[in-house]
This record gives structure tokens, sequence and C-alpha cells, in this order.
């Protein structure tokens, strides 16, 4: 019986919920935590997510071919990351989710920051011993997903990983505020602690250790470039025509595809069905 009250009050809000406003992005994120609310009212057992949608852009706004500011893939990613360290809903447009896999595919994803790009790739820093270092060591591929909801946008990188050379870690260490360079020294990344009164008292000891000298680097800490040979833009439509246009690499002796052009730099691009 409240199985089936909660249900019909669901689907009473829910078409409530198509006639409210769209006024701002805001709003509709506001509106999916609504509906969300109320799904997990729906039942304690399973959350019914189908009726939750957000406005994308209109037809009107969308991603062609002419838009694309450069058929330098890098130079399209800098005008889309641009945009999205402007805009004020988002607070870090350099956060992007990274998946790696070990060597028997099983794959995990987890955010990281990006901490600069240029034509060779995309940089980011971690502990080379934690779970992402130990997958990219046996398995150097990478795929980067920066998502910035309030322009719709989506950007993926598929490539190979290498260790950046450790005296530009070394560098980037030690620009890093002198609490941070602590931090990296005391958390051996993804292994197991007692407690948190562990890591606690390992940050004191270490901070009276170095109150006066220079933090080392530590050797199991550094960064990381993922050298591209896939990226692609993709743009939400609210028709659900989404826009997906992706730059790939061409290998030896492969020739242009029937929907493929010819970019810059050895690129290519397509459009893909979304
Ligand atoms: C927004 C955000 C940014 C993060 N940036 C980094 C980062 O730059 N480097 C890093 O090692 N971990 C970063 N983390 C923590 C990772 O998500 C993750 O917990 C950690 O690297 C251990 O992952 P692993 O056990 O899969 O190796 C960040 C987390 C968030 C939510």
């Amino acid at each position: 019986m409240r199985r089936i009250l909660s249900t019909n009050l669901l689907r009473r809000f829910i078409l409530f919920d198509r006639n409210l406003p769209f006024s701002s992005p805001l709003s509709a994120v506001k509106q999916g935590a609504f509906v969300l609310n109320l799904c997990r009212k729906a039942s304690s057992d399973s959350m019914d997510l189908s009726h939750m949608r957000k406005k994308y852009k209109g037809d009107e706004e969308c991603f062609e071919e002419n838009h694309l500011v450069s058929v330098d893939p890098i130079k399209q990613f800098g005008n889309w990351f641009d945009d999205a360290t402007k805009c004020s809903e988002i607070g870090e447009a350099n956060a992007m989710c990274i998946a790696t896999a070990n060597k028997d595919g099983r794959p995990s994803a987890r955010m990281v920051l990006l901490k600069g790009y240029s034509n060779d790739g995309f940089t980011f820093y971690t502990n080379y011993e934690s779970r992402k270092g130990v997958e990219l060591e046996s398995n150097p591929y990478a795929c980067l997903v920066f998502y910035w909801e309030p322009l719709n946008r989506q950007i993926r990188v598929e490539g190979s990983v290498e260790r950046i050379p450790a005296q530009a870690s070394c560098e980037y260490f030690h620009s890093r505020p002198k609490s941070s360079q602590i931090g990296a020294v005391v958390s051996r990344q993804s292994s197991p602690v007692p407690n948190r009164d562990y890591l606690r008292q390992k940050n004191v000891e270490l901070q009276e250790k170095y109150k006066d000298t220079e933090v080392p680097m530590p050797e199991y800490w550094g960064g990381y470039m993922v050298r591209p040979y896939s990226i692609e833009f993709w743009q939400g439509q609210t028709n659900r025509l989404h826009d997906r246009i992706v730059f790939s690499k061409l290998k030896d002796g492969e020739t242009l595809g029937e929907f493929q052009h010819e970019a810059e730099g050895g690129w290519v691009y397509q459009r893909l069905s979304p």
C-alpha cells in the first residue's frame, strides 16, 4: 500500500516537474536534485531515475564543424577549456576523470586535476605507487573525461601514458604550498592506514622535520603525460541530436575514411552519431 501511494505521488510530482520553467542551468540542477529526492522516496530498495532530464542547448546553438575554432584539436580543447575557466558556475574547470585499467583489462576511474596541456599531451600529478600508478605502469593507456555541466560540454581524450621527466615533476612539486608537499609525503596513496589519527600524527612529525628545510620530493611521486591519439568534443542538444566531433590520428598506411576530413598536425576528424 505504501509503495503504491508513494509511486502515485512520484508520478504526480513528475507531471508537475515537467511544467517547471528552466530559467537557468542552475535551476535545472536544483530540479534534478528535486526529482532525485522524490525518487529516493519512491522505494527503499531501488531508485527509479528514468525521469531525471536536463534541458540542453537549442538546435540553433548546435556545434557545427564551422564552429571549430581550429582543426587542431589541442587549440579546440584550449578554446573550450578557456570557456570553462571563465564560467562562474564551474568551480574546477581542470578537474577530469581519468580511467585506467589493470593488466587484465579491469577498469578503474577517479578525478584528478589537469596541470598542463600542450601539443605533446595532458599532464597531471599523482603518486606512482597508487592504484592508478600501478595500473599505468603495467598498462600505459588512459582515458580522460572533462564534463562541464553548465556548458553542456564533454571532452574525451584517449592516449598512451608516460612519466614526465623527474626534473619537471620536482619543479612542480616545489611550486606547491609546503603543506601540500608534506601531504604528498604523508600519503602512501591508496594503501590502507589504521585510522585518521595515524595520518594526522605523521603530518605533525613531518611538519616538524621539515620546519626549516625544503621537503624532498618522494621518488614515488610525480607527473604523467597522456599523449592523445583521440580527442572527442561533445555538446549536448535538447532534442538529443547531440554533437560529437572526434579527432583521431591515422595509422601508418591508413587513408581517410568516407566521412573523415583532414585536420592539422596529422589529425583527421569526423562527426559521430550521438
Ligand atoms: C576534484 C578532485 C581532484 C583530485 N585531484 C587529484 C590529483 O591531481 N592527483 C591525485 O593523485 N589525486 C587527486 N584526487 C584524488 C583522486 O580522485 C583519488 O582519490 C586518488 O588519486 C587515489 O586514486 P587511486 O587509488 O585510484 O590511484 C582528486 C580528487 C578530486 C575529487
